[in-house]
């Protein structure tokens, strides 16, 4: 994988902020405005960056990931009227949005988390995702992502783990099920 030199300069940004910091929300604050430039610099972000399966309703570009699954920086595209039910990341990140108008909806949990399968969830926050617009995710937050644009959204993913080495959760707010979170097609 040859790395375009800005995502390299933000791999450089995220390791600092990782040896710098042991609490997530620290490293999370100190990759956003980093993140944040990446997105804004869009000399890096290629057309098939877009292109999406139509099963899963989205296109996941890697376009870093350590080989100790240290440090994931990829690209999540998504078809109109698509998107992800809610689910965890087991790990920090950052999302902030390139092109188009995903709705990021955050999630709280109701139970009490001792029954593996059951979950109770309700909204806390619901936000239109826009060029720029950044959302923090911290390793137990929950939430889920649909485009009601009209075109291919794309957004830029930063994650403190490979989340293909993660076992992490997905949820089913109607029936109340907490399961472990299929795993996405990436590219490379
Ligand atoms: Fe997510």
């Amino acid at each position: 994988m040859s790395t375009h030199p800005a995502v390299a300069e933000l791999v450089t940004k995220m390791k600092k902020a990782c040896a710098a910091h042991d609490n997530p929300d620290e490293i999370v604050t100190a990759v956003a405005s980093a993140a944040k430039a990446l997105a804004a610099n869009k000399s890096w972000v290629k057309p098939e960056y877009f292109e999406c399966d139509e099963v899963q309703g989205m296109g996941i570009t890697i376009l870093n990931e350590e080989l100790d699954h240290s440090i994931l920086v990829e690209t999540v595209a998504w078809l109109p009227g698509r998107g992800v039910a809610p689910h965890d990341h087991q790990t920090w990140g950052v999302v902030v949005g390139i092109e188009g108008e995903e709705v990021n909806v955050n999630w709280q949990r109701l139970d009490d988390g001792r029954n593996p399968d059951f979950a109770e969830l309700e909204i806390i926050e619901e936000r239109q995702i826009c060029n720029g617009d950044v959302v923090p995710l911290l390793p137990d937050d929950i939430h889920s992502v649909r485009n009601e644009g009209e075109t291919t959204s794309l957004s830029l993913h930063v994650y403190g783990h490979a989340l293909s080495s993660l076992e992490r959760y997905e949820f089913d707010p109607i029936n109340k099920i907490r399961r472990v979170c299929p795993q996405r097609k990436r590219r490379e």
